[in-house]
């Protein structure tokens, strides 16, 4: 039986089987090609290869849409037949994999570590299992998972800087922002084309206000992250977003259409950003001219093929869309499935109930001009909204929602409050609260005038 290059036994596999593995291994690291268009040309020739069967399943998994989820089972379905030959490991990647497909993401994150406690260097359990973390807003294991692995990993395996990548972000999300710039720096001395090291770091300075540096950091090393890479799109939503704390709308809207939001969404993660970026320069009273019709119109084909209800975080974002362009009744189909979802079973129930279905109700509030009970409805979930995932810099348009809504509602107090934090965290950097600070006050003045 053949080995991957960190002493993994891959059943099923030959030897130019397992390099085609290495290299759709890589591609899900790195986001650099298509891992499931390298896995299937080695499907082709062995079918029997259960990880390749596996590795495919968690790419497509992971992009976190019903449709890829549809595709992920068949993946697995297609292992199956082969799984008496399979090794102990692989059985227990087969049973994580049917608790993702099954919507258990909480227990497929468990069997996916116990699998991590015998072989910590299964790299395709470690990414998955780090994204599965992401989606699920664990952040505790999105450091602590990585860490429980980090001791058996050396830097002359590979993929090793990818692991400390993972460790960066999981440090950034736990706001151990030091450590995490630290990690995120020694993976790119190792690997600098690791967008996902540049994303920790990234985040680091977003979280520290570090505006100036921010920009400098992503445009000089553009060169590596964003060619032909696929989670580009999300680092330039961050230099976007770098551009916005000043209030250079334009620079933003430049960079969602030239790099964020460019044609229809392929994949619902751009159209998460694509969206989240319009928003927020709705709230700042910037013009963004047609581009709500197309995301809106990207998600109204989400709808048709029945995709609200499986991510809550996801069914938040069609929501906003639907509330700026005023289509109550997709907002109504979004409500729906979230209430569907709610009311079944599996991690998403438990995201829609406690996050995702009190969020678009408060959105839909705003939209309505109901400001106050936006507010009211925020401010009740916006302490536990990382249940429903994301990143801290992501769900931070919750709390600029929520000051714009208690702004417009006539509470500048509570607008202030919530100003006070971003005053405190990303200061003397980030432009962002003081404009808010200033907006607030306008609006008090002209009201009590
Ligand atoms: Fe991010």
């Amino acid at each position: 039986m053949v080995e991957d290059r960190r002493g993994i036994l891959l059943s099923g596999a030959d030897r130019r089987a397992a390099e085609q593995y290495e290299a759709a291994l890589r591609a899900f690291q790195s986001y650099v090609g298509d891992p499931v268009a390298t896995i299937d040309e080695a499907l082709a020739e062995s079918p029997a290869f259960v990880g390749g069967h596996l590795l495919k399943a968690f790419v497509l998994y992971t992009l976190a849409e019903r449709q890829f989820a549809a595709m992920a089972r068949d993946a697995l379905a297609a292992a199956a037949p082969h799984a008496a030959g399979a090794s102990d490991r692989e059985r227990s990647l087969l049973a994580a994999g049917q608790r993702l497909v099954e919507g258990q993401w909480d227990a497929a994150a468990l069997a996916l570590d116990r699998v991590l406690a015998a072989h910590p260097r299964d790299a395709l359990a470690l990414q998955t299992a780090h994204l599965v973390d992401f989606y699920r807003g664990d952040a505790l294991n999105l450091r602590n998972r990585v860490s429980r692995v980090l001791p058996h990993w050396t830097a002359d395996l590979p993929g090793y800087s990818y692991v400390l990548g993972m460790h960066a972000f999981g440090l950034e999300e736990m706001n151990q922002y030091r450590e995490a710039e630290d990690t995120g720096r020694r993976a790119l001395a190792i690997e600098p084309r690791d967008g996902w090291s540049v994303h920790a770091v990234t985040h680091v300075m977003e979280m520290q206000g570090r505006i100036d540096e921010g920009v400098d950091w992503l445009v000089s090393r553009e060169e590596d992250w964003a060619p032909d890479n696929g989670f580009a799109f999300h680092n330039f939503w961050h230099l976007a977003l770098f551009h916005l704390d000043p209030g250079d709308v334009r620079a933003a809207l430049d960079l969602y259409d030239r790099h964020v939001h460019p044609q229809p969404a392929a994949f619902t993660l751009s159209l998460v950003d694509a969206t989240a970026l319009l928003w927020r320069i709705a709230l700042e009273d910037g013009d963004v001219g047609e581009r709500w019709n197309g995301v809106a119109g990207d998600w109204s084909e989400r709808l048709a093929r029945g995709e609200p209800g499986f991510y809550a975080f996801n069914d938040l974002h069609a929501a906003l869309a639907f509330v700026a362009t005023r289509r109550a009744d997709d907002l109504a189909r979004v409500l729906a499935g979230l209430r569907e979802a709610a009311a079944g079973a599996g991690s998403n129930a438990a995201m829609s109930r406690d996050v995702g279905l009190p969020l678009v109700q408060a959105i839909a509030d705003f939209g309505d001009g109901r400001y106050g009970a936006a507010a009211d409805g925020i401010e009740a979930v916006r302490d536990i909204a990382h249940r429903f995932g994301g990143s801290h810099a992501q769900r931070d348009l919750l709390t600029l929602t929520l000051i714009e809504a208690a702004s417009r509602a006539g509470d500048a107090d509570r607008a202030r409050h919530y100003i006070a934090e971003r005053l405190v965290h990303r200061q003397p950097g980030s432009a962002w609260g003081p404009r808010l600070a200033r907006r607030v006050g306008t609006a008090a003045a002209r009201r009590a005038a």
